[in-house]
């Protein structure tokens, strides 16, 4: 389902973060969301989720209206989300974390043992997927940070959203699970998710994204695949400033 905002606008205070942006997210791609620090990707992702409301403008998803919904109506809707600084419970076990991630607080209280048994080896499945398996028992806070970062996309794979919005995926990141991630994305598109990604590192980018749109100072400047991105003046003007 395609990720519209239309006139979407955010201020804080007199800082504009988002200006009168007119974004289009198509369905089935790898999404880029690049620009400068404070272009306002991140408050772009806050909006969307409906952790923040707009100032102004539309926001809908698969021709719905999601503008100034709740977090849990969007996510219901379809459209899941990790953090820039990746939102874990430190001293919860991965196994555990995955669990919360669809039922906060209750864990697995209150479900039936089948269902009980099914939500756990949907939780057992992600980790797998992710390569984290090895780590279920392990407290979060002592795995590393890019293990940290897959176990909340576990998480939030667990609730099947159709689309995906990674925050700055490979920050941090060593380069070995850099290329997991990479992968991992590719895969999970090619099983027909959409993804939105803002990443600042531009090898990645350029090779996992179909589109890329680019913002600078709150609004797209530039959008189309890689190749065009890579050549537009406009892009390398904005990250230097010029
Ligand atoms: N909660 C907030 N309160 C005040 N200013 C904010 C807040 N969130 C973001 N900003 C400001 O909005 C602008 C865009 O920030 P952000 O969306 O985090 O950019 P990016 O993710 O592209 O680095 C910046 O100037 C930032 O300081
Ligand atoms: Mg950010």
């Amino acid at each position: 389902m395609t990720l519209t905002t239309t006139g979407l606008r955010k201020s804080f205070g007199g800082v504009v973060a988002i200006d009168d942006a007119d974004v289009s997210f198509l369905p089935g791609r790898v999404n880029a969301l690049i620009g400068p620090n404070g272009s306002g990707k991140t408050t772009f992702f806050n909006c969307v989720t409906g952790m923040i409301k707009p100032d102004a403008g539309r926001i809908s998803y698969g021709g719905r209206d999601l503008t100034g919904r709740a977090p849990h109506v969007i996510a219901r809707a379809g459209v899941g989300r990790t953090f820039q600084l990746c939102r874990i419970f430190p001293r919860l076990t991965a196994i555990e974390n995955v669990l919360a991630a669809v039922r906060p607080g209750g864990l697995l209280h209150g479900l039936r043992s089948a269902h009980r048994r099914h939500e756990l080896e949907r939780a057992h499945h992600w980790l797998t997927r992710l390569g984290i398996e090895h780590l279920a028992g392990a407290e979060a806070r002592n795995m590393s940070w890019g293990q940290q970062k897959l176990l909340e996309l576990a998480g939030v794979l667990m609730a099947e959203p159709a689309t995906i919005l990674l925050d700055e995926p490979a920050g941090g990141v060593n380069p070995a699970l850099l290329d997991r991630i990479g992968t991992l994305v590719r895969e999970l598109n090619a099983e027909g998710r959409t993804f939105v990604i803002v990443e600042h590192n531009m090898d990645l980018v350029m090779s996992i994204s179909d589109h890329i749109v680019v913002f600078d100072r709150g609004r797209p400047i530039a959008a189309g695949p890689p190749a065009e991105i890579r050549a537009d003046d406009r892009v390398l003007g904005a990250y230097l400033g010029v």
